[in-house]
């Protein structure tokens, strides 16, 4: 089907721009116009990364076509929250209370969790954790507690019984950090939704080079030489790299906890 103009209210600003009906969902759309926090997992409505605010109602992206969206809808996604200076509190609460791990779902989460408190202000445990599970927002790193926990904080911050100051992190006189709630370095990006994981420098750097990972098809062997010449003349083979070209002491422990890390990740010591 040809490409049609569509024209959309994105966190408060229209935008126009061109789009396919049929096989670009709206979380294809909003990721190529820049808005990369609405991030694609399973893309088959089953994760909540890439849940946003459809006309008022919470949506999982990947499952709306572009064709089945409106024109002149309104959209709200994890960029058009808070701003680095003025974090809206699910933004501060998720950074105090730890929600934030990876922080792939974190902008998923909080979007969902704003659609909530747009709906019940005041909600219990129960009800921020059954609505989790019946919007389908998956974490796999925190354990769901200290995203509730942060709902809890945040609702109570909107309903004005708590201040924006309670929540921020207080660090101790003694400036020992261990055991307390300071913020992780990469806590801000990750709950506005600005921290680009791979697929979105993809977007963002369309010469990224991908990497791929050749490993021995015997379970066990002594590996006495590594001929890399006929894998170097492959087209779009930039570059071959082998352990000789990671510098230092290699200690690679364990090679299945590692499958599918890059060889700039493992685990090396600089002499
Ligand atoms: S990417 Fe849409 S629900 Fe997982
Ligand atoms: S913080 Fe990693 S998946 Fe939720």
């Amino acid at each position: 089907m040809a490409a049609i103009r569509k024209i959309l209210e994105i966190n408060g600003v229209q935008r126009s721009f061109i789009c396919d009906p049929v096989n670009d969902s709206l979380a294809d759309a909003l990721r190529r116009l820049g808005l990369t926090g609405t991030k694609i997992g399973c893309n088959k409505g089953q994760c909540g990364a890439c849940s946003v605010i459809l006309n008022g109602k919470l949506v999982r992206s990947c499952l709306f076509k572009m064709g089945k969206v409106d024109d002149f809808s309104t959209v709200l996604t994890i960029e058009g929250l808070g701003t680095a200076d003025n974090l809206h509190p699910l933004q501060l609460a998720w950074i105090i209370y730890g929600g934030v791990q990876c922080g792939f779902c974190t902008p998923g989460f909080i979007v969902s969790a704003k659609a909530l408190l747009d709906e019940n202000p005041n909600p219990t445990r129960e009800e921020v954790r059954a609505w989790f599970q019946k919007n389908r927002n998956a974490c796999r790193c925190t354990g769901y507690k200290p995203l509730v926990d942060a709902v809890m904080a945040a609702a109570k911050v909107m309903r004005g019984e708590m201040s924006r100051e309670e929540l921020f992190y207080k660090a101790p006189a003694d400036g020992q950090v261990f055991g307390t709630a300071a913020p992780r370095p990469t806590a801000k990006a990750k709950v506005m939704g600005l921290a680009d994981y791979g697929a979105d420098v993809a977007i963002k750097s369309p010469d990224m080079l991908y990497l791929a990972m050749a490993v021995p098809d015997v379970a066990h062997a002594n590996i006495i030489r590594i001929d890399t010449s006929e894998a170097e003349k492959s087209p779009g083979v930039f570059k071959v790299i082998t352990a000789k070209d990671i510098p230092g002491n290699n200690f690679v422990s364990g090679f299945p906890a590692r499958t599918g890390c890059s060889a700039r990740t493992l685990r090396r010591t600089i002499p």
